[in-house]
Protein backbone atom coordinates (compact mmCIF):
# COMPACT_ATOMS: atom_id res chain seq x y z
CA UNK A 1 0.00 0.00 0.00
CA UNK A 2 1.17 3.53 -0.83
CA UNK A 3 1.30 4.99 2.86
CA UNK A 4 1.92 9.19 3.53
CA UNK A 5 3.47 9.63 6.89
CA UNK A 6 4.56 12.78 8.61
CA UNK A 7 5.41 13.73 12.38
CA UNK A 8 6.79 16.99 14.24
CA UNK A 9 9.94 16.79 16.74
CA UNK A 10 7.67 15.33 19.46
CA UNK A 11 7.07 12.12 17.16
CA UNK A 12 9.66 11.90 15.17
CA UNK A 13 11.25 9.03 16.94
CA UNK A 14 7.78 6.78 16.93
CA UNK A 15 8.06 7.86 13.33
CA UNK A 16 11.28 6.41 12.27
CA UNK A 17 10.41 3.26 13.57
CA UNK A 18 7.45 3.15 11.90
CA UNK A 19 8.63 4.16 8.80
CA UNK A 20 11.27 1.04 8.97
CA UNK A 21 8.44 -1.07 9.88
CA UNK A 22 6.29 -0.63 6.99
CA UNK A 23 9.29 -0.18 4.78
CA UNK A 24 10.08 -3.73 6.06
CA UNK A 25 6.97 -4.73 5.08
CA UNK A 26 6.74 -3.92 1.87
CA UNK A 27 5.10 -0.66 1.99
CA UNK A 28 5.42 1.98 -0.36
CA UNK A 29 6.13 5.10 2.08
CA UNK A 30 6.00 8.34 1.45
CA UNK A 31 7.90 10.36 4.42
CA UNK A 32 7.09 14.00 4.44
CA UNK A 33 9.27 14.70 7.78
CA UNK A 34 10.17 16.16 9.80
CA UNK A 35 13.59 14.42 9.23
CA UNK A 36 15.34 15.44 12.79
CA UNK A 37 14.31 16.26 16.33
CA UNK A 38 14.16 20.49 15.49
CA UNK A 39 11.13 21.61 16.41
CA UNK A 40 8.76 22.29 13.89
CA UNK A 41 5.30 23.14 13.30
CA UNK A 42 3.21 20.40 13.38
CA UNK A 43 0.39 21.64 11.02
CA UNK A 44 3.14 21.96 7.95
CA UNK A 45 3.48 18.67 8.03
CA UNK A 46 0.18 17.60 8.66
CA UNK A 47 -1.51 19.80 5.52
CA UNK A 48 1.27 17.97 3.35
CA UNK A 49 0.38 14.15 4.58
CA UNK A 50 -3.28 15.24 4.11
CA UNK A 51 -3.26 16.51 0.62
CA UNK A 52 -1.15 13.56 -0.65
CA UNK A 53 -3.91 11.45 0.39
CA UNK A 54 -6.86 13.84 -0.13
CA UNK A 55 -5.46 13.62 -3.67
CA UNK A 56 -5.02 10.28 -3.84
CA UNK A 57 -1.06 10.08 -4.40
CA UNK A 58 -1.32 8.29 -1.35
CA UNK A 59 -4.16 5.69 -0.07
CA UNK A 60 -3.42 6.19 3.54
CA UNK A 61 -1.85 8.44 5.77
CA UNK A 62 -0.21 8.27 9.24
CA UNK A 63 0.55 11.50 11.56
CA UNK A 64 2.12 11.51 15.04
CA UNK A 65 3.06 14.54 17.20
CA UNK A 66 3.06 14.42 21.01
CA UNK A 67 -0.68 13.63 21.84
CA UNK A 68 -2.18 13.37 17.91
CA UNK A 69 -4.84 16.08 19.04
CA UNK A 70 -2.96 19.06 16.67
CA UNK A 71 -2.09 16.89 13.64
CA UNK A 72 -5.70 15.40 13.62
CA UNK A 73 -6.90 18.78 13.72
CA UNK A 74 -5.08 20.16 11.45
CA UNK A 75 -5.13 17.16 8.94
CA UNK A 76 -9.03 17.31 8.91
CA UNK A 77 -9.03 20.95 7.21
CA UNK A 78 -8.25 19.58 3.99
CA UNK A 79 -11.54 18.74 2.37
CA UNK A 80 -11.25 14.22 1.65
CA UNK A 81 -9.80 13.99 4.62
CA UNK A 82 -10.87 11.96 7.83
CA UNK A 83 -8.20 12.04 10.37
CA UNK A 84 -9.00 9.68 12.97
CA UNK A 85 -7.18 10.14 16.29
CA UNK A 86 -6.59 6.54 17.86
CA UNK A 87 -5.45 5.33 21.07
CA UNK A 88 -5.87 1.29 20.90
CA UNK A 89 -6.99 -1.61 18.82
CA UNK A 90 -10.53 -0.83 19.35
CA UNK A 91 -10.07 2.90 18.14
CA UNK A 92 -8.11 2.13 14.94
CA UNK A 93 -10.43 -0.59 14.15
CA UNK A 94 -13.54 1.36 14.40
CA UNK A 95 -11.94 4.53 12.53
CA UNK A 96 -11.53 2.11 9.36
CA UNK A 97 -14.66 -0.15 9.42
CA UNK A 98 -17.12 3.22 10.85
CA UNK A 99 -15.43 6.00 9.30
CA UNK A 100 -13.71 4.86 6.98
CA UNK A 101 -10.87 7.26 7.99
CA UNK A 102 -8.24 7.78 5.85
CA UNK A 103 -5.13 9.43 8.24
CA UNK A 104 -4.36 7.83 11.71
CA UNK A 105 -3.03 10.39 14.01
CA UNK A 106 -1.43 9.03 17.31
CA UNK A 107 0.29 10.81 20.08
CA UNK A 108 3.87 9.10 20.84
CA UNK A 109 4.11 10.86 24.35
CA UNK A 110 0.34 9.69 25.04
CA UNK A 111 0.40 6.35 23.51
CA UNK A 112 3.20 3.44 23.92
CA UNK A 113 5.33 2.26 20.97
CA UNK A 114 3.99 -1.63 20.76
CA UNK A 115 0.64 0.19 20.79
CA UNK A 116 1.26 2.19 17.71
CA UNK A 117 2.72 -0.80 15.99
CA UNK A 118 -0.72 -2.53 16.57
CA UNK A 119 -2.90 0.23 15.41
CA UNK A 120 -1.38 0.62 12.44
CA UNK A 121 -1.45 -2.99 11.63
CA UNK A 122 -5.12 -2.32 12.22
CA UNK A 123 -5.60 0.51 10.52
CA UNK A 124 -3.66 -0.40 7.25
CA UNK A 125 -5.84 -4.18 7.35
CA UNK A 126 -9.02 -3.05 8.02
CA UNK A 127 -11.69 -2.42 5.56
CA UNK A 128 -14.51 -0.55 5.81
CA UNK A 129 -17.71 -2.02 6.96
CA UNK A 130 -19.81 0.29 4.56
CA UNK A 131 -23.53 0.04 4.83
CA UNK A 132 -25.38 2.31 7.25
CA UNK A 133 -21.97 4.07 7.98
CA UNK A 134 -21.54 4.66 4.04
CA UNK A 135 -24.30 7.02 4.29
CA UNK A 136 -23.27 8.29 7.71
CA UNK A 137 -19.73 9.11 6.37
CA UNK A 138 -20.98 11.27 2.86
CA UNK A 139 -22.90 13.36 5.42
CA UNK A 140 -19.59 14.48 6.44
CA UNK A 141 -18.56 16.00 3.03
CA UNK A 142 -21.65 17.54 3.10
CA UNK A 143 -20.87 19.85 5.87
C1 LIG B 1 4.79 19.78 20.54
O1 LIG B 1 5.35 20.17 21.74
C2 LIG B 1 3.33 19.39 20.73
O2 LIG B 1 2.57 20.52 21.01
C3 LIG B 1 2.81 18.67 19.51
O3 LIG B 1 3.61 17.57 19.25
C4 LIG B 1 1.40 18.11 19.58
O4 LIG B 1 1.21 17.35 20.73
C5 LIG B 1 0.32 19.06 19.32
O5 LIG B 1 -0.86 18.69 19.26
Amino acid sequence: MKVAIGSDHAGYDAKEEVLKKLSDEGHDVVDFGTYSHESVDYPDIAHAVAEAVASGECERGILLCGTGIGMSIAANKVRGVRAALCHDDFTAKMAREHNDANILAVGSRTTAMHTIMRMVDIFLSTEFAGGRHADRVSKIEKA
